[in-house]
């Protein structure tokens, strides 16, 4: 299969009173055509900055550092005009934001910003983007689609919004949606609902997904591929079920371990976070302080993602030790 997107060392940084944070820190993944691929990791990991960075939203902000290269059908994102961008934007790529509310205008009714969609990017009369966003809005689970046309977003619910973003991301047919935390504030059933509509779309259209989430059982069942980022870097990356069943990475271990079971959330694995004076984040594993695993060489060396099967490759010196339980930590 080929790539829609290629994403080649990737850095974000941020510039802050402290210093310089980094929150993207030297990723690169493809993503292939008709592919659904997670990225999965806890709340801070870069999934949300990754995918801003994507989709070129990063160059206003004053504070972003940004370096790498974003390759879609043979041009680097990141060297187009701003011009260039927003056609993309409107066309190819799209992305269904982790915060509604803050993504809709506040000032414009659900229906103008519907519309306007299909108007930018199918070309349409007012007439048949007003039906065909009365069609979308009922399709994401909105009953009274005619008369959410008429509403401003603060008079929705989160879940509400969330929804209306959903169906003008899918407005434009892209050829790659990134859907940010998409289903996180909607309760089982749509989201259930929503995930079919992705699933049904995807079908149809032959579409690619890059599929932010927290919930691991989700990506499991949903896409193709996982990757788990780590404080702004890959640490795993495999077929979905390999990742799932076969987790390498302490840190995917421990996520695996945290996903609720028989509706109970276990608690996270708390790690003593020992501050270690001698550690330097950029020299060695971003993982040390929270491992059970740790030893000298996770203190001065930073591992690189390496293929142990076939797709499944894992960021980690001691892995194979690890999985083995051959070794005497
Ligand atoms: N505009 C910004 N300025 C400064 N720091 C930022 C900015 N945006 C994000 N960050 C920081 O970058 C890190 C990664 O943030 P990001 O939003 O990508 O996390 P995330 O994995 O999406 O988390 P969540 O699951 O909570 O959505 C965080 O520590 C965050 O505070
Ligand atoms: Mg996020």
């Amino acid at each position: 299969m080929s790539n829609i997107l290629e994403i080649k060392s990737l850095n974000v940084h941020f510039r802050g009173n402290k210093g310089i944070f980094v929150a993207v820190d030297d990723i690169s993944f493809e993503i292939k055509k008709k592919e659904k691929l997670a990225i999965v990791g806890e709340s801070g990991s870069g999934k949300s900055v990754t995918a801003m960075a994507i989709m070129g939203l990063l160059f206003s902000n004053r504070k972003a550092i940004i370096s790498g290269q974003v390759i879609y059908s043979g041009k680097n994102i990141f060297e187009l005009s701003k011009k260039e961008l927003q056609t993309l934007r409107k066309s190819d790529l799209s992305m269904i934001f982790q915060d509604p509310v803050m993504s809709l205008n506040p000032v414009f009714t659900i229906g103008q910003q519907l519309v306007e969609a299909y108007i930018m990017s199918k070309k349409q009369s007012k007439k048949q983007a007003n039906d065909n966003a009365v069609k979308q809005l009922e399709k994401v689970g909105i009953l009274d689609a005619k008369n959410v046309m008429h509403l401003y977003p603060h008079q929705l619910s989160g879940g509400m919004c969330q929804r209306v973003m959903i169906a003008i991301a899918l407005a434009s047919n892209p050829q790659l949606l990134i859907a940010d935390e998409a289903t996180t504030a909607l309760d089982v059933t749509i989201q259930a609902q929503i995930l079919k509509l992705l699933d049904d779309l995807h079908h149809r259209e032959h579409n690619s997904l890059m599929f932010i989430t927290h919930d691991l059982i989700v990506a499991k069942l949903f896409t193709d591929r996982i990757i788990v980022m780590n404080e702004g870097r890959m640490v795993e990356s495999g077929r979905s079920i390999d990742v799932y069943d076969n987790p390498l990475h302490p840190y995917t271990k421990l996520l695996i371990q945290a996903v609720p079971t028989l509706g109970k959330r276990k608690r996270l694995h708390s790690i003593p976070k020992e501050l270690d004076s001698s550690f330097d984040r950029k020299q060695g594993c971003q993982f040390y302080e929270r491992c059970n695993f740790r030893q000298s060489k996770c203190l001065n060396e930073r591992p690189s993602l390496r293929l142990i099967d076939k797709e499944h490759a894992v960021a980690c010196h001691f892995c194979e030790e690890i999985k083995d339980g051959s070794s005497n930590y």
